[in-house]
């Protein structure tokens, strides 16, 4: 039983909140969300109701600013921008990156939260044979903090789609998080790209029309339970040489499938993909338009990709569609956060009670 649901949550680098809505979803409170990116935070306000959105560059502030805003919080979470670690396992100081993973310890040291949870790219762990890794646990550790980490993999947790996040969760005193079980550890019960979005049509959709298509699967349910109505659902149109290019490509295979003179026409390994209808898909990216629909000859839209994410039919994104694509990549999927949170809260809970 969930004795206090109620616990303030503060999400630095908060992008549209993917991350926070997964807390929210969970009970937490989500008091507010900070990012420097301006079209991120209208989406963040706009999905998180009662959050204030703080523009503010994380690399150059005041936590004392921060908490005359916002008062006292009992969790931070966030995922600061990586690239200020060297390979060498050093930081550099005078990498103005590096102030980003600074700001977010700064700001751990000055709210002193009961716990706080850092998401990163997967690779984290082993840039610099883990020194990267053993230099974030033991900045925490200085500070109080116990800390627990582990490489989750969102298909496990329902998401439909195989993104991979290194996750660190820190608790003052003795650390009592356990890493929830994956949910779908079966290939054969992950949700699969099909069961994500064969509803949503081959062509452009006005935003706040009703589907005209029944949901064929449970979690496409899941995602139209608070809303019968579809938003950020406009096609990108490709050129006539892009079409019949990727026309040639079968569900779920690359340009391997392309006759030969085709196969070098994008110079990237990833190029001329197409998801498989019947796997979760790859790594929702920011908008590089080499994965297509496993059906269509067009590059998912902004909305089939949030449902890949496991945002819900109801979270709409604001900006620009270059922008809404980029908040929609840049993002922790929803469902796999909530995983996170039901189990802090069972850690919390068992703490404080
Ligand atoms: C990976 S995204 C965060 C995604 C978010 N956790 C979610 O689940 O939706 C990283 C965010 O860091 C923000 N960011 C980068 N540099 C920043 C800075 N100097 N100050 C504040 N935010 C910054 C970006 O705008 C981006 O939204």
């Amino acid at each position: 039983m969930n004795k206090n649901n109620n616990w303030k949550v503060l999400d630095l680098f908060c992008g549209c909140g993917g991350l926070s809505l997964g807390f929210m979803k969970q009970g937490f409170e989500i008091v507010a969300g900070v990012d420097n990116w301006k079209d991120s935070l209208i989406t963040f306000e706009g999905n998180h109701a009662g959050a204030k959105s703080i523009l503010t560059d994380l690399g150059n502030f005041d936590p004392i600013e921060l908490s005359k805003m916002i008062g006292v919080v009992d969790v931070i979470v966030g995922g600061p921008p990586c690239q200020g670690f060297s390979i060498s396992g050093k930081r550099n100081p005078d990498d103005p990156r590096n102030q980003l993973y600074a700001g977010f310890v700064k700001t751990v040291d000055h709210f002193k939260p009961k716990a706080f949870i850092l998401e990163n790219v997967p690779n984290l762990i082993s840039m610099a044979g883990g020194k990267i890794k053993d230099e974030i646990i033991n900045d925490f550790s200085l500070l109080g903090y116990e800390i627990k980490y582990k490489v989750m993999l969102a298909s496990d947790y329902g998401v439909p789609q195989n993104r991979r996040r290194v996750v660190f969760v820190g608790t003052r005193g003795p650390n009592k998080f356990e890493f929830p079980e994956s949910v779908f550890n079966d290939q054969k019960n992950k949700i699969t790209t099909s069961q994500a979005i064969s509803d949503l049509p081959e062509e452009s959709i006005e935003d706040g029309t009703e589907h005209k298509i029944s949901p064929t699967s449970e979690y496409q349910c899941l995602m139209r339970k608070k809303t019968h109505k579809i938003f950020n659902h406009q096609i990108t149109i490709h050129s006539q040489k892009t079409i019949d290019t990727i026309a040639l490509v079968p569900d779920g295979k690359n340009f391997k499938s392309l006759p030969t003179h085709l196969q070098n026409t994008r110079k990237v390994n990833i190029a001329w993909t197409r998801y498989n209808s019947m796997k979760p898909s790859l790594t929702i990216d920011t908008g590089h338009r080499h994965h297509f629909h496993y059906q269509y000859n067009r590059i998912p839209t902004v909305r089939e990709s949030a449902r890949l994410q496991s945002f819900p039919d109801d979270f709409v994104f604001a900006g620009t569609k270059t922008s809404q694509y980029k908040q929609v990549g840049n993002a922790v999927p929803p469902l796999m956060a909530e995983h996170i949170a039901k189990a802090l809260l069972v850690a919390l809970n068992e703490t404080y009670s």
